[in-house]
């Protein structure tokens, strides 16, 4: 008969495996920092454990271990100066486990699917009556390379035998150790001590340890994973591009039960982070990365890439590229417009056909509709910006801040060299280069070039 007797949360320690070097993966960044959607794989595991409740981690690193440190720099670490093995890592980590704890997870660091259910799952085999261990298993038809898991005749687990010990019988194994373990502290610490290598092994193996307390008579359970944690378990970028698929695909779902359409899922990047309002459409090939946030009725894409912008309700934004940009509702973006950082966008404002915009504000109602550059400017509100207008904001040197007033009419082609202020209502000329500022409500057109000296070295190299 098995008996529960609840495990409190408080008392269990997550250990996440970190320290390897992902070999496979033929890379200077280490596997667990490789980028999946938005987050490294790592964080997706850290995130798992929290949302199961397991607030107590500390995370073994190794390889480029300062680098890892700072991806996850409110986590607790522990260092594993040579990687001997996972049973090694877990043995290292040991002085670190405070006293109170009373259960242990250990997870290895590369399982971005990881869901919280698959955490939950392994915690509750482990409150059955006596059980000192639990071991994670999944089915897979290509188990080449994994930990098999062999059972007896009844179906009890018997040890986990990693691939290169396996008997030519065993290769056919298709339940493979998907690296997610729960163990009574007590016991883990009694046999971390017996640990040894043997068979062909170069490292400690964790996984040697479940199948030593089975011949102990100790109780071992199965879990067997009831989702798609460990579908997949990147070793290779091979894998990591299965991963991120996956991974997508989770978000998509997401974003569309709560109401989001999105016209062709296998055509659009959408961050873990990106928030979506409801009733907006998602057009193909639109990329939606970093903290990107959308608000509700808008239309995003075909061919948009957004990072780390903030997009109101009611917008449009076709063919254009906006990077740390904040577009408040109504406005219209595109096509083909590129806003650079620090653009901010009041209710209403039209960018579109083909303009770059940078480190600017442009007030409510403003239009700058065709073949612009507007950088380092502040524009008010209803302002009409030419076909063809361009702030010249730098001077070799340094960048210069343009101002234009509310109600300002700047005819097409004209040219502002910075630091210029245009006041309310003025209306310059088609053509015109304004180099001085400009009083309210003016009339101001021509072109005041005239040759006043040859280019000098000075001119050309900028000092
Ligand atoms: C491991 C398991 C295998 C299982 C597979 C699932 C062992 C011996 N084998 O194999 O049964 O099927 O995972 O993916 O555990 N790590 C350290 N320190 C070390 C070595 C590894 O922290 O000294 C970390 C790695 O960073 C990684 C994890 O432990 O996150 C697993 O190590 P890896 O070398 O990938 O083990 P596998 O060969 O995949
Ligand atoms: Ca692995």
């Amino acid at each position: 008969m098995v008996k529960s007797g609840k495990i409190n949360k408080k008392k269990i320690l997550a250990l996440v495996l970190m320290a390897g070097r992902g070999t496979r993966m033929k890379s200077d960044t280490p596997k667990v920092l490789h980028e999946i959607l938005g987050k490294p794989m790592g964080w997706y595991v850290l995130n798992a454990l929290e949302k199961a409740g397991i607030k107590r981690r500390l995370i073994v690193v190794g390889y480029q271990a300062d680098q890892v440190k700072n991806a996850f720099p409110t986590e607790k670490f522990v260092l594993q100066k040579s990687q001997n093995g996972t049973g090694h890592a877990v043995m290292v980590s040991s002085k670190s486990i405070p006293k109170d704890v009373t259960h242990i997870l250990v997870i290895n660091g590369d399982t971005p699917l990881l869901t919280a259910n698959a955490v939950n799952g392994a915690i509750n085999k482990l409150q059955h009556d006596k059980c000192k261990a639990v071991v994670c298993a999944d089915w897979t038809i290509s188990p080449e390379g994994l930990g098999r898991i062999i059972i007896d005749d009844s179906g009890n687990f018997v040890a986990i035998r990693e691939d290169c010990d396996l008997s030519p019988a065993e290769k056919d194994i298709e339940w493979f150790n998907v690296g997610l373990y729960g163990f009574e502290k007590k016991s883990l610490m009694v046999y971390l001590k017996k640990l040894i290598k043997t068979g062909k092994q170069k490292e400690l193996y964790l996984t040697d340890i479940p199948g030593m307390m089975v011949k102990d008579k100790q109780s071992v359970e199965l879990y067997i994973a009831q989702d798609d944690s460990f579908a997949v378990v990147p070793n290779d970028r091979i894998d990591m591009a299965e991963a991120i698929a996956m991974m997508q695909n989770r978000i998509l779902s997401s974003h569309m039960k709560k109401g989001v359409t999105i016209t062709d899922p296998r055509r659009v990047q959408i961050d873990h982070d990106v928030k979506i309002s409801r009733d907006t459409i998602i057009q193909p090939e639109s990329y939606l990365m970093g903290k990107t946030s959308i608000g509700k009725n808008t239309l995003i894409g075909p061919n948009v890439s957004i990072t780390d912008s903030k997009i109101g309700k009611n917008v449009q934004i076709r063919m254009s590229s906006l990077e740390d940009a904040r577009v408040d509702d109504n406005c219209v973006v595109g096509p083909f417009s590129h806003l650079r950082p620090g653009v901010y966008l009041k209710k209403g404002v039209k960018v579109g056909n083909f303009c770059e915009v940078k480190k600017a504000i442009v007030g409510e109602g403003s239009k700058i509709n065709h073949l612009s550059y507007i950088g380092d400017a502040t524009i008010g509100k209803n302002v009409n910006i030419g076909a063809g207008t361009i702030t010249c904001n730098y001077d070799g040197k340094h960048k210069h801040r343009t101002i234009i007033g509310d109600n300002a009419f700047i005819g097409s082609d004209s040219i502002l060299v910075a630091p210029v202020k245009i006041g309310a209502g003025t209306l310059t000329g088609a053509g015109s280069v304004i180099t001085r500022d400009v009083p309210d409500g003016q009339v101001v057109m021509g072109v005041p070039a005239r040759v006043i000296r040859k280019v000098t070295r000075k001119d050309k190299s900028g000092k």
